[in-house]
């Protein structure tokens, strides 16, 4: 998506070879213009695939995923990292390990917001190594739903987490495809 791959070459900065800063337009400030375009090129692209549900992991997938969610005009659930005292009810969980943060968190989901034939568009802000992708599978799974498509905002590719995902059969679309950087340099694999 050329209008992302501007906005990385002009805002981002690669901290080192591995984690790229763009907090001021997806991490931290939120270009809404911006949002509602990833949304737009997601619906494009998912349009017509039998998605009935769109999930996110909080916080940095909401603000594309409620874009995309619009667009499509499909409901959106917002997957939790912890459960809260009020969060009572029947949940599902899954322990979900961060390498680029070194954190670990429950991903949590109450089973009355999905429902066993839905089929799930995940929509998420990174894809590194693909653990959280990989957590909300298996919750999904446990539930009898399915994943169906993976659209990423700024995928790594020189990270494993394409690859991993690759192998669940699902539709993984990135919007931007990053091959390598450096703290001068950011470069692309292809236009998505
Ligand atoms: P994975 O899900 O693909 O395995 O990624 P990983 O565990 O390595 O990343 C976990 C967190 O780090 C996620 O945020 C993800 O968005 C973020 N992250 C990964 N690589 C980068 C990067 O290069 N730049 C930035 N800015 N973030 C990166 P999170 O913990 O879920 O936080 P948030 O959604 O609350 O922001």
């Amino acid at each position: 998506m050329r209008m992302l791959e501007d906005k990385i070459r002009a805002e981002g900065r690669a901290l080192n070879a591995d984690v790229l800063l763009v907090d001021s337009f997806l991490n931290h400030q939120i270009d809404v213009q911006l949002m509602k375009a990833i949304g737009e090129a997601f619906a494009s692209h998912f349009m017509g695939k039998g998605i009935t549900r769109i999930v996110t992991v909080e916080s940095s997938g909401i603000a594309p995923a409620a874009m995309t969610a619009l667009a499509m005009g499909l409901p959106l659930v917002v997957l939790k990292k912890q459960t809260s005292r009020i969060m009572n009810g029947d949940v599902v969980q899954t322990t979900v390990q961060s390498f680029t943060k070194g954190t670990r968190y429950e991903l949590t989901l109450k089973r009355q917001f999905v429902c066993p034939d839905d089929r799930i568009l995940l929509i998420d802000d990174f894809l590194a190594s693909g653990e959280a992708a990989m957590g909300v599978h298996a919750l999904l799974t446990s539930l009898n739903a399915q994943l169906a498509g993976i659209g990423i905002v700024i995928e790594k590719s020189f990270q494993p987490g394409r690859q991993r995902l690759e192998t669940l059969g699902c539709d993984v679309y990135s919007l931007a495809r990053v091959k390598r950087m450096d703290a001068g340099t950011i470069e692309f694999l292809d236009e998505a």
